[in-house]
């Protein structure tokens, strides 16, 4: 089984690369970033690619053969806003790349690739903290009226890629069966012990993690009563794969929300203080990234996937941090070399 992941150097693709190893993929990785330290161990082939640069996309495509696509690489939500053009390049442009070029791959070898697409809960825009209050768990098809050009272009993302797995040249012979097998997440903020994200607006709940386990005290760019959903990275990766492995006949949709927990930045702070005591964290608040956290719904309905493909969080709240960030956080910061 051959695998291709666009964007290995972000957050999520070290998690997943593991995994894949683990099942015996081979992994093809695609970034405009030479992979570091330990995921480079277990990618078979590196293409330094540009995924907004078509012709280098179709040269991937021209060389292997997939079974399956992770499709990673994007502008984060706060990145996106210091150059939206640029943005709409990589996270349209691109990702439109990728689905022509695993379309036509599918045609040719009379097999539906799986194009599996992690999209965000910056797809939402909930219009005032009133609503965000009152309707806390919103359903996938509710409030799609994105502020960032990250959550605009993944929700454009998510339409294409439901296009070209159904609908791709509709007048056109083709056989539908061939066509792409896409699949789609929308995941809540991210936790990792092994990563601090970068140019995301969900940042303050990782860095808050990472600057405590380094000895030193935060300033938070929300205020303390800023609450979305998050999820431990460990279960990400599993989302991805479970997801993945899901029968096409169960999966009722194209796009699942998923979630681990919904938290406050003042709750994330008092978990934090509970195993790193000498923690403080002061408040300067970037209005801007507040509006952003305040668009995203406080906790998202999930029930589609825990019906349809079994998804279940191994990660509560109170494990994420005991069992999993603060023993592997600890030993990060304890070695500091990895
Ligand atoms: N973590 C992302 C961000 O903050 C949201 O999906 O932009």
């Amino acid at each position: 089984m051959q695998a291709l992941i666009t964007g290995i150097s972000g957050e999520v693709g070290h998690g997943l690369i593991k995994k894949l190893h683990s099942q015996g993929y081979k992994v093809v990785a695609a970034d405009i970033k030479e992979p570091e330290g330990e995921i480079s161990e277990y990618i078979d082939q590196f293409y330094s690619c540009d995924i907004s640069d078509k012709e280098g996309v179709d040269k991937i495509f021209e060389e292997k053969h997939f079974d399956i696509i992770f499709h990673l690489a994007s502008i984060l939500s706060t990145g996106g806003e210091k150059n939206p053009e640029l943005a709409a390049k990589v996270n349209i442009e691109g990702t439109l790349n990728l689905l022509e070029a695993a379309t036509n791959q599918s045609l040719a070898d009379k097999k539906a690739i799986k194009f599996i697409f992690p999209s965000s809960i910056a797809a939402y825009g909930i219009p005032n903290l009133k609503v965000k209050g009152e309707r806390k768990k919103v359903k996938e098809d509710e409030y799609l009226n994105p502020i960032t050009i990250y959550g605009i272009s993944k929700l454009a993302c998510e339409n294409l890629g439901n296009y070209f797995s159904k609908n791709y040249k509709l007048l056109g012979e083709i056989n539908r069966d061939n066509l792409i097998d896409f699949r789609c997440v929308r995941f809540p903020g991210l936790l990792s012990p092994d990563t601090v994200p970068s140019g995301g607006t969900s940042d303050y709940g990782p860095e808050m993690i990472h600057a405590a386990a380094q000895g030193k005290n935060y300033e938070c760019f929300v205020r303390e009563d800023s609450r979305i959903p998050f999820m431990a990275m460990a279960d990400a990766a599993d989302v991805l794969t479970s997801l993945a492995e899901a029968p096409k006949e169960n999966l009722k949709s194209f796009v699942y929300n998923v979630q681990g927990f919904s938290v406050s930045a003042l709750q994330i702070y008092d978990m934090t203080k509970k195993f790193f005591p000498n923690f403080e964290i002061t408040y300067k608040i970037n209005e801007e990234r507040q509006a952003i956290v305040d668009s995203w719904p406080e906790d998202v309905d999930d029930t589609n996937a825990q019906k349809d493909w079994g998804w279940k969080p191994k990660y509560n709240y109170k494990k994420t941090f005991s069992e999993y960030l603060i023993p592997k956080i600890k030993q990060r910061y304890l070695t500091p070399d990895k």
